[in-house]
Formats: C-alpha cells, structure tokens, sequence
C-alpha cells in the first residue's frame, strides 16, 4: 500500500491521476464487469447508475423495506418513488412474491439489495419484472464477490453498485464507490455525471476544467489516494473472503444450539458458480436490544443492521406506510444484530463473543 500511496504523492495528481482509471480495470478483471466507473460513494453509484438507466421523474422504483436508508433515498434523489417491497425472512432481500404484488402502473424499475452475506432471489426477481416489463438494477453495495450462476453481484441487470465505505468487505480509508455494468451507454452517461455531465471514458482523459458540459452533472470523481488504497487490498481481497468464511462457520458451529438465537445466516449459494460472501455476521434474537446492552458492557461491540424498516422511516412517512405493512422487515428490523467481524479477528476473541451471548440469552429464558 505504501507504494501505490507513494505514487500518489509523487505525482502530485490527487484527483485526476491514474489510480482511478487502473483501479476501474482492476475491478471490471475482479467482477467481470465491461465496464466500471468509480465514484465518491455508493450511495452516489446508485444514483447515478438510476439516472444513467433513464429514470424519469416520478417513475416508481420497486426497493426492499428492509436495507441501508440509501437504498430508498437514492431514488429519491434520482427523481424517482421508492415502492416498498417485503423481504424474504431468510435471505433478507426482497421477497418475488410480494414483489408481483407491489407492482403498480407507476413502476418502471426494481432494486434488489444484495444483503450480509448472501444475494436476492435474482430469477424470481426477473420473472415478475420481466412480465411488467421492469429494468432491474441491483443495490449490490455490500455485495463485492458474490455471484449466483458465475455472474457477480450487479450484473445481473442493467448495473449494480458497490461501496467501498471503511467497514465494507473492501473498505478505502473514507468514502468511495463504483457502478458496475455491462452497458456501455450506461456507462459512459455514469462516467459523464460523475464529472459534470462532461463525456470521457477515463478521469485521466480530460483536463480537471475542461470546458463542454452535455449533462447536468455532478462532482462525484474517486480521489487517487482512495483507488491506491483499493488497488493494494484488492490483492488480498479473495484471501480475506475466505478468511471471512471460516469465521463464519466458527460462528454458526458454536452458536447453532444456543436458546433464543431465533435466527443464523443460512447459506444460500447452491449451484456451481454461486458464492456467498460474508460481509457481516447477522443473528436474530427476541432479547436484542437486551443482548446489545450486555455484550456493550462486557466491551463487545455489535451494529444494529438496520434498526427502522425504510417505510417507517421519517424522510418516507408521507407515502402513508403503517406499522404491520411490511411483517418480515420490521421483525427483522427488531430481532438483528451483527456480531464483531473482520477478517483479522481472533479465534480467542470470537470464543469470548459466543460464550458471553450464550451465557446471557441462557440465563434470560431461564428467569
Ligand atoms: C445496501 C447499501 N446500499 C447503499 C449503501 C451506500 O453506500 P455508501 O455508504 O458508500 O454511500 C450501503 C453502504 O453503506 C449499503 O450497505
């Protein structure tokens, strides 16, 4: 890492270098991808990716009513309305079945999020969106790595994305993202709004002021000194999936038997060309919030994935969504907890996670 950094600073090209642009061939070898255009955030790849697909302002996009907030407001930003769709309790991503239901004259798009550890049930999402005529794009921010039927995540649509926020399966010193896709109008209208609607295909190829705009853009360059840091983790990345699924399994062995865990990821990848990656370690238990306290005051660290389904949230109460709307996301909404998770966690120290989770959910159902 040091090197690429290194690089960085010689040259003196913080923001228009060449990191970005070998960073975007790196990833298009990793996933597959035609193209990848990288950006600030994921967050910002979704809405770029939704505008780059053409949406049109009031077009309803069909999301999941369980996921990170940006999946919903960033078709709010793109000009769109969010149609809030129940998750599968399994997989928590959206559910096919409720999504034929959710369909309506407004709909135009459906956006699956790839969650945790494992991928939509991406056939049954194209049959119901095939029949209502619906472009898929995939929220595929936590998804880097996972493919069903050989295909990674994000291209099994018009385009995903991915974030590269610390925290994530490959996570940048700040801020950052890409689009994915295989569409090369797409991307090139995603690489045009990234840089103030001005076409060319790499941040390298133009000038930082160049002068003809053909879209209403915005400034959303990745900065070199971030696709340094990605360039050099990307060559550990499969290393540390695998490392990721041992601590997993670890997990799933000494917790399987413990009462008042309702829930444990459950692989879902089952075919040959299919993988699921764990990006977090997610258990669910009627005592979370109670758990949480506990495991805090031991000094054990958890995260609340995510604790208000998309519906309920403020910035979306004037769609008119009640509690009980959407029965899966907000039992999941209430029950989910990820435990501490990273590659570099020690066997010792997952040891201790579990112990202290079975001591405590043990001693409450015995009171
Ligand atoms: C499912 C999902 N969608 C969108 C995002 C937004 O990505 P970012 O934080 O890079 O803007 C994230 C990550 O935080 C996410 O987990």
């Amino acid at each position: 890492m040091e090197k690429r950094l290194g690089e960085v600073f010689d040259s003196g090209k913080f923001s228009h270098g060449k990191q970005v642009g070998q960073l975007e061939a790196a990833l298009a070898e990793y996933t597959g991808a035609r193209r990848v255009i990288c950006v600030n955030s994921g967050t910002d790849a979704l809405v770029l990716l939704l505008r780059a697909c053409g949406l049109r302002p009031g077009d309803g996009v069909l999301v999941p009513a369980y996921s990170f907030v940006a999946t919903a407001s960033a078709v709010v930003l793109a000009g769109g309305q969010p149609q809030f769709v129940d998750i599968d309790p399994e997989t928590y991503a959206m559910d096919p079945a409720a999504l034929e239901a959710a369909v309506t004259a407004r709909s135009r798009f459906v956006m699956p999020a790839h969650l945790f550890h494992t991928m939509a049930d991406l056939e049954g999402i194209a049959s119901v969106a095939h029949r209502h005529g619906l472009t898929v794009v995939e929220d595929s921010a936590e998804a880097i790595g996972m493919r069903r039927g050989g295909v990674h995540a994000g291209l099994h649509g018009a385009g995903g994305v991915l974030s590269f926020f610390p925290s994530k399966t490959l996570g940048a010193l700040g801020d950052a993202g890409a689009v994915l896709t295989d569409d090369p109008e797409v991307a090139d209208t995603v690489a045009a709004l990234r840089h103030h609607g001005r076409a060319g295909r790499t941040l390298n190829d133009f000038p930082a002021i160049s002068t003809e705009s053909a879209l209403p853009g915005v400034n959303s360059k990745m900065d070199d000194i971030q696709a340094a840091v990605l360039l050099a983790k990307l060559t550990v990345l499969e290393e540390q999936i695998a490392r990721r699924a041992e601590l997993a399994a670890a997990y799933t062995a000494r917790l399987r038997d413990v009462p008042g865990v309702l829930r444990l990821p459950r692989p879902t990848a089952g075919k040959p060309g299919d993988r699921d990656v764990y990006y977090v370690y997610l258990i669910e238990t009627e005592d979370r919030d109670a758990l949480v306290g506990h495991l805090g005051r031991h000094g054990i660290g958890t995260e609340v994935y995510y604790p208000v389904s998309l519906p309920h949230q403020p910035v979306f109460a004037g769609l008119g969504h009640g509690p009980g709307d959407f029965p899966h996301a907000e039992a999941a909404a209430r029950h989910a907890v990820a435990l501490p998770f990273h590659p570099d966690l020690h066997p010792e120290d997952l040891e201790r996670v579990c112990d202290t989770v079975r001591s405590f959910l043990t001693a409450r159902r015995a009171a």
